[in-house]
């Protein structure tokens, strides 16, 4: 029996992220601009967005290494904003994102 086109693609993603993905026992909870997503503990914010869209950030413009600034993200900080880098900030547990750099396509 032929697989459909989207459940190949997902499984290819899947295999593809646990090249990349730190070793995780569970998903956590965090809000990206006012929705919930669950993303896997123990990884960079920019790899939590690759297990969210894996096709767009994989062939996004990143540098993965902290050179470039194009994965700017906002975390909330108290009444503030304060910004990082996703890939050299790791996720937690309740962390509210509420701005993306241009660049960063969720494709939500
Ligand atoms: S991807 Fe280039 S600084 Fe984070």
């Amino acid at each position: 029996m032929e697989r459909s086109l989207p459940n190949s693609r997902l499984n290819m993603e899947k295999y593809d992220l646990q090249d990349v993905l730190e070793p995780y026992e569970k998903l956590i909870e965090i809000d990206i601009c006012g929705t919930a997503h669950m993303v896997p503990e123990n990884n960079t914010l920019l790899r939590c967005f690759q297990y969210l869209a894996t096709e767009n950030i994989s062939y996004g413009d990143f540098c993965w290494n902290g050179e470039c600034i194009n994965c700017q993200v906002w975390l909330q900080n108290g009444d503030k904003e304060k910004a990082v880098m996703a890939c050299r900030t790791t996720v937690a547990e309740g962390m509210k994102i509420v701005r993306l750099a241009e660049g960063i396509d969720l494709d939500f």
